[in-house]
């Protein structure tokens, strides 16, 4: 029988078989599936494994932090913490097109996390050590659609480690490969990480930085930030987090509207609720949330964020709208 105690035992021991007493690095996003393929990692080797989070400033309020200190206070595990915040910031100054963003962010990871990768690698071998094994959350959806094999080390560009240069040369360690998705947060449960990891809906590798219509600039993504943190939190209060499959909230950075507070007139930036529901993100609907829940939404974003004076809802089906608005 399916249990994730059975699972955590059976990896825990394939896991050690494959690396022997290797040095280990795994990069971490923020989300589910690396967290639990480092904790697997983390539960079978220990201390043979490093951690490597590239914080790109583009993540939302509290997200940087659940890795840094949620994580390591679950697992115990050994991290470095690269702060690229001002890297990603001037990589992506005066940039509005979103695939442009996209490859800006996913050229300027890549080069964070393999600068990181380097550095483990000496510091490894100061003990005369190696790191020869590179921990990816590739899941068995994904493994199937890119018609892979065993090892078939199909490495995404945005959201998992992207391509490794060749003179770094890593196998990978991937135990997750067999599992779905609910299977793997049953996992992470097991393993003991909080819930605002194990249940974090889908987030864009490329994070906020193509959710800021416009140029990103660190005054936007505080906005946004505050914005979005006070969408999350009224969507989970009012329990609708597993209804939901994900709700980008969007800043239009470069539209502004007339609004009137108080005794004055504004001149503020709208930001968009983009609840959906989906299965796979392949096709979606939009949420129908209650408006009370949208009306308390509203009136808080509009009250705490002063630069927000509008608040609009996103009514529109993937296709054709995507789920993302860049
Ligand atoms: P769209 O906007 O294409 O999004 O309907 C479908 C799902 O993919 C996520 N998404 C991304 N994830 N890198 C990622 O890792 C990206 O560049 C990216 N763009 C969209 C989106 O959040 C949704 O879950």
């Amino acid at each position: 029988t399916w249990t994730a105690g059975n699972v955590v035992a059976e990896q825990v021991e394939r896991i050690r078989a494959q690396v022997g007493d290797a040095r280990v690095i795994c990069g971490l996003s923020g989300g589910v599936d690396s967290a639990v393929a480092a904790a697997l990692v983390q539960r079978a080797v220990g201390d043979q494994l490093t951690c490597v989070f590239v914080d790109h400033g583009l993540l939302r309020a509290g997200e940087a932090e659940q890795v840094e200190d949620d994580f390591v206070a679950a697992t115990g595990v050994q991290l470095k913490v690269v702060d690229a915040r001002a890297q990603f910031l001037g990589a992506l100054a005066g940039v509005t097109d979103p695939e442009t963003k996209r490859k800006i962010i996913g050229r300027e990871f890549i080069r964070t996390f393999e600068a990181a990768a380097r550095e483990v690698v000496a510091e490894a071998g100061a003990h005369e050590e190696e790191v020869r094994f590179l921990v990816q959350g590739t899941l068995y959806p994904d493994v199937v659609e890119s018609g892979g094999g065993e090892g078939a080390a199909n490495i995404k560009s945005h959201h998992n480690v992207g391509g490794l240069p060749d003179d770094l040369q890593f196998e990978l360690v991937e135990p997750l490969r067999t599992l779905f998705k609910d299977e793997v947060r049953a996992v992470g449960l097991e393993l003991g990480l909080p819930d605002a990891i194990v249940w974090r809906q889908p987030f864009p590798g490329p994070g906020l930085g193509i959710r800021i219509i416009g140029e990103v600039t660190a005054e936007r993504l505080d906005l946004l930030r505050a914005a979005d943190a006070i969408a999350r939190a009224e969507l989970t209060a009012a329990g609708l987090d597993r209804q939901i499959w994900q709700c980008p909230v969007v800043l239009l950075g470069d539209v502004r509207s007339v609004g009137v507070q108080g005794d004055g007139r504004t001149y503020g930036h709208p930001v968009v609720l983009r609840p959906v529901s989906s299965d796979d993100a392949m096709t979606a609907d939009w949420s129908r949330v209650p408006y009370d829940v949208l009306a308390t939404i509203s009136t808080r974003i509009t009250n705490e964020v002063p630069e927000v004076n509008r608040v609009v809802l996103d009514v529109t089906s993937k296709p054709p709208g995507t789920i993302e608005w860049e």
